[in-house]
């Protein structure tokens, strides 16, 4: 049996937890029996599950600050986002409570007389949902909460690297009415999980799958699933591009540069990927983000804080690979040196001791051409590239091209160019004067292109994700009426003129 030792990532000598790894067979079986509970589940009225959901945000409520502390111990965003990701599972809560009282079909009229049309919400089955340690409470209930909701079981296997933050909130399920096995949780690595994924679609045991994640892996579990005539909803990776225009209140812009880029140490997916700055104000622009930048204070994410420890050394791993794409003609700002944060390495003002965690200097790089590596890599660390455009087409060209279309923002007090960035870009998240990330829980959340494959979390429209339409006709006129070739014509004039 392999065990998984969860860190704390400020003090890499507090193990916040040590935790049973699921196998691929551990994993089939927790579909097995979550598929077994679904009818039951399915079965209570809708208003009924609604008042679970309710349930489960008063008791998300009363358990705000201690599932918060367990958020920034775990994964070390600072204290304020943690309360922020932690917010986000109530306001879903709030959302969907109300959802099981409409949870709305259509009727529909019928072309024949004495004959009614209707649609039904149907759930999927099982769902396996699959999510990452940087959103560890808030992208996990976008999936769980409608899925339960809408009828359906799940089986949730959330990042390794935040098991303990996983199992608070699946005790705080259950504690809320939600039956055992129509909520099961597997802590699993990626190569388990897949296997067990496609045991489970084989034994048809589940039935949707929802992924957070890279788009590398996001590739390989759409294309899997599409074997099975699923369609999984993939919440990928991002390269969000933040546009300033020359009439940008340039303060304001700043503010939503530092918060979009640095934000839970840049590892959103909705953080900021390229500043594209417009050649008038670019020197002038750049300057102001560097010099903030570097004043802005690193560190213990209990203190006030930019930013705190990345998730894990693994995530460090990958930023380090990430800064070897800086080319020559790039110049680094922001910090007073680049990767881990040590004694040797230090960041002036640092908060704590940066050698008892997974701490890394703010990096900004700018001179950011199309053909530089560091164009279309998704960083999902606190590194900021910037470039430069004159025109606006020229800015939107640059903001699609690489082929992600998460999340996208411009700043300018022009309404043509609001429109023209409207129209043109391709992210399905667009912010106007406002940081790319920080998005409502109540409005469709999702990408285009490496981002996703369309699906959308939140409000309304993941109930498309965890339901099926059904339609019924229902004839009651006594006789076959048969639909295109029975219907009655109207008598009417074609040639008619005044
Ligand atoms: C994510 O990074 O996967 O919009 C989710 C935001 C947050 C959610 C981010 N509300 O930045």
């Amino acid at each position: 049996m392999s065990t998984f030792k969860s860190l704390n990532p400020t003090n890499l000598s507090d193990v916040v937890v040590e935790t049973k790894l699921a196998t691929a067979d551990d994993i089939a079986d927790a579909a097995r029996r979550a598929k077994a509970a679904q009818k039951a589940w399915a079965k209570m009225p809708a208003p009924a599950r609604g008042r679970v959901i309710a349930n489960a945000g008063r008791l998300f409520e009363n358990n705000k600050e201690a599932l918060s502390k367990l958020v920034t111990r775990e994964m070390g965003k600072v204290y304020r986002e943690a309360l922020g990701d932690v917010q986000e599972v109530i306001d879903t809560c709030d959302f969907f409570l109300g959802e099981g009282r409409r949870l709305y079909g259509q009727t529909v009229p019928s072309e024949m007389p004495n004959k009614n049309l209707f649609t039904f919400r149907m759930p999927v089955g099982t769902a396996l949902i699959i999510t990452a340690g940087n959103f560890p409470a808030a992208v996990p209930s976008w999936y769980i909460i409608p899925a339960l909701l809408t009828g359906n079981s799940v089986v949730w296997k959330p990042s390794e690297f935040t098991p303990a933050v996983a199992e608070a909130m699946t005790a705080i399920f259950h504690a809320a009415g939600v039956p055992k096995d129509v909520l099961i949780t597997v802590v699993a690595e990626g190569k388990e999980t897949f296997e067990g994924m496609v045991k489970g679609l084989d034994e048809g045991t589940i039935n949707k799958v929802g992924f957070t994640g890279s788009t590398e892996v996001g590739r390989l579990i759409g294309a899997k699933v599409g074997e099975y005539i699923q369609s999984a909803c993939l919440e990928l990776g991002g390269k969000n591009p933040m546009i300033i225009m020359p009439d940008a209140d340039l303060e304001l812009a700043l503010d939503g540069a530092l918060f979009a880029g640095f934000g839970t140490a840049g590892q959103r997916c909705t953080s900021l990927g390229t500043l594209w700055i417009h050649d008038s104000v670019y020197d002038k622009f750049l300057k102001m983000y560097a010099d903030k930048v570097a004043g802005s204070k690193v560190g213990d994410p209990m203190e006030d804080v930019l930013f705190g420890p990345m998730i894990a050394e693994k995530y460090l791993a990958t930023h380090e690979e990430n800064l070897k794409m800086i080319q020559p003609h790039h110049t680094v700002h922001g910090s007073t040196g680049i990767g881990r944060i040590t004694k040797d390495n230090p960041r002036e003002g640092f908060v704590g001791d940066p050698e008892a965690g997974v701490f890394v200097h703010p990096t900004i790089v700018a001179g950011i051409k199309k053909e530089d590596a560091l164009y279309n890599t998704e960083t999902f660390g606190p590194l900021v590239t910037v470039g430069r455009f004159s025109t606006i087409e020229e800015a939107i060209e640059l903001g699609n091209d690489h082929g992600f279309g998460l999340s996208a923002a411009i700043y300018t007090s022009d309404p043509k160019a609001v429109w023209t960035f409207r129209e043109g870009i391709s992210a399905g998240m667009l912010s106007i004067n406002n940081s790319t990330s920080g998005a409502e829980a109540h409005l469709p959340f999702g990408g285009n292109g490496k981002s996703g494959n369309g699906s959308r979390q939140s409000g309304i429209w993941v109930l498309d994700v965890f339901t099926r339409w059904q339609s019924l006709n229902w004839d009651w006129s006594g006789k076959l009426q048969k639909a295109q070739m029975d219907n009655e014509e109207v008598p009417h004039n074609p040639d008619f003129k005044i």
